[in-house]
C-alpha cells in the first residue's frame, strides 16, 4: 500500500540523510530522493492507483512527506554551510599574515624626554602644574599687575575673572617656590594654552617646559652655562648660539637665546626670515617682585629661569612646518618618528 511506501521512504530518507556533512553527498540525497524523477515524486505518479475515496488522505500525507524531506534536507544544508565558513578549510596558509604595527610615543613625548633626560643629567629634578590656573599665579606673582600691558603678550582663556588656562608654565615656578625653600633646581613641564589665531604656526594648545634654579649667587652666567650645555647636548656640539636682550615682566634682566638655522647653517633662508638664527627659548634672573610674592628673601637670593616651546624645537629639529600636524594623529605623520 500507497501508505506504507511513504513511511518506508521517509524512513530510509532518515537513515541516509542522518551524518552527512558534505555538501557533495546532501546533493545526491536530493537527487534521489526531491528532484522530478526522485523518489518522492514517483510517489505522487502511483496516486492514479489509490481509491478514490481514499485520495485527499493519501494526498495529505504524500504532501507532508514532501514537506519533511524538503525542511529536513534545507536545515541540514544550511548547517553544512555554516560549518564551513568557520573551518580551517578556507585559510589560506601560504598567503602572507597582516602586518602587527607597535604604537610608539608622540614624537612630543619623545623630544619632552630627551629634554627631561638632559636636565636631570644637570641636577635637576621634574614637576608640573595644573592647567587650570589662578590670574595670581599665571599674572600677578610675576610681575604682570592688573591691566599691565604685558598681559597682552599672550592671549588669554578666562575661565572667570580668576580662574584662566595657564598661557605659560611660569606659573609651576610659582608653585614650587611657594612648595619648597631654596636651593630649588627644577624643571616643570606641560601644556599651555593660548587664544591665537589658529594657523601653520601657531595653535591654541601648546607644550613648554619652564626651567627654574634658586640658591645664594646664581649668576647669569650660570644660566648661561647651564643653557648652552643643554643645547650642546640636544642640538650637538659644533651648534652655535647667542643670547639677545629681550623683557619678560618676571625676569630681569631678560634675554632670548638664538642658535644658528638648522637649514641654511646661518646663511639666512625662509624659515630663520634671512638672519641665519632661530629663537629656541626665553630666559633670565628672577625678578626680585617675584621673590616678594613667593616669600623668599631677595637680598640673599637670586635665580635664573628659562622657558621653551616642545613643539618649536621639534619644528626646527625635525624640519615640521605646519604645528597642527602634531594633534590630528594622522598615523602617516605619526609612524615617521
Ligand atoms: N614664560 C615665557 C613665555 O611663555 C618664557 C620664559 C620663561 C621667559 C621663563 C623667561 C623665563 O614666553
Amino acid at each position: 500500500m500507497l501508505e506504507d511506501k511513504i513511511n518506508r521512504i521517509y524512513s530510509e530518507f532518515e537513515k541516509d540523510i542522518d551524518g552527512v556533512n558534505d555538501l557533495k553527498k546532501l546533493e545526491e540525497i536530493r537527487i534521489k530522493y526531491l528532484s522530478r524523477s526522485g523518489l518522492v515524486n514517483g510517489l505522487f505518479s502511483e496516486l492514479k492507483s489509490v481509491p478514490k475515496e481514499n485520495i485527499p488522505f493519501v494526498g495529505k500525507q504524500l504532501n507532508s512527506l514532501r514537506q519533511n524531506v524538503t525542511d529536513r534536507f534545507n536545515s541540514i544544508k544550511s548547517e553544512i554551510e555554516s560549518q564551513k565558513t568557520s573551518t580551517d578549510k578556507d585559510f589560506d596558509l601560504t598567503l602572507p599574515g597582516s602586518e602587527i604595527r607597535l604604537g610608539s610615543k608622540h614624537v612630543l613625548t619623545q623630544t619632552l624626554d630627551q629634554i627631561k633626560s638632559i636636565f636631570k643629567g644637570l641636577g635637576f629634578s621634574v614637576f608640573e602644574g595644573p592647567e587650570l590656573e589662578s590670574d595670581y599665579n599665571n599674572f600677578e606673582a610675576l610681575n604682570f599687575p592688573a591691566d599691565h600691558p604685558a598681559r597682552d603678550m599672550q592671549d588669554t582663556f578666562f575661565i572667570n575673572p580668576k580662574f584662566l588656562l595657564r598661557t605659560h608654565t611660569s606659573p609651576v615656578q610659582i608653585r614650587v617656590m611657594q612648595a619648597y625653600q631654596p636651593p630649588v633646581r627644577a624643571i616643570m613641564p606641560g601644556r599651555v594654552y593660548r587664544n591665537e589665531a589658529v594657523s601653520s604656526r601657531s595653535y591654541c594648545m601648546f607644550h613648554q617646559v619652564e626651567g627654574l634654579f634658586v640658591d645664594t649667587d646664581v649668576t647669569f652666567a650660570e644660566l648661561k652655562g647651564t643653557l648652552v650645555a643643554f643645547a650642546h647636548q640636544f642640538y650637538g656640539e659644533e651648534l652655535k648660539y647667542r643670547f639677545r636682550p629681550s623683557f619678560f615682566p618676571f625676569t630681569e634682566p631678560s634675554a632670548e637665546m638664538d642658535i644658528t638655522c638648522f637649514l641654511c647653517k646661518g646663511k639666512g633662508c625662509k624659515l630663520c626670515k634671512q638672519s641665519g638664527w632661530l629663537e629656541i627659548l626665553g630666559c633670565g634672573m628672577v625678578d626680585p617682585n617675584v621673590f616678594q610674592h613667593v616669600g623668599y628673601d631677595s637680598e640673599k637670593y637670586t635665580g635664573y629661569a628659562f622657558g621653551m616651546g616642545i613643539e618649536r624645537i621639534g619644528l626646527l629639529k625635525y624640519g615640521i612646518d605646519d604645528i597642527r600636524i602634531y594633534f590630528e594623529n594622522d598615523l602617516r605623520f605619526l609612524k615617521q618618528f
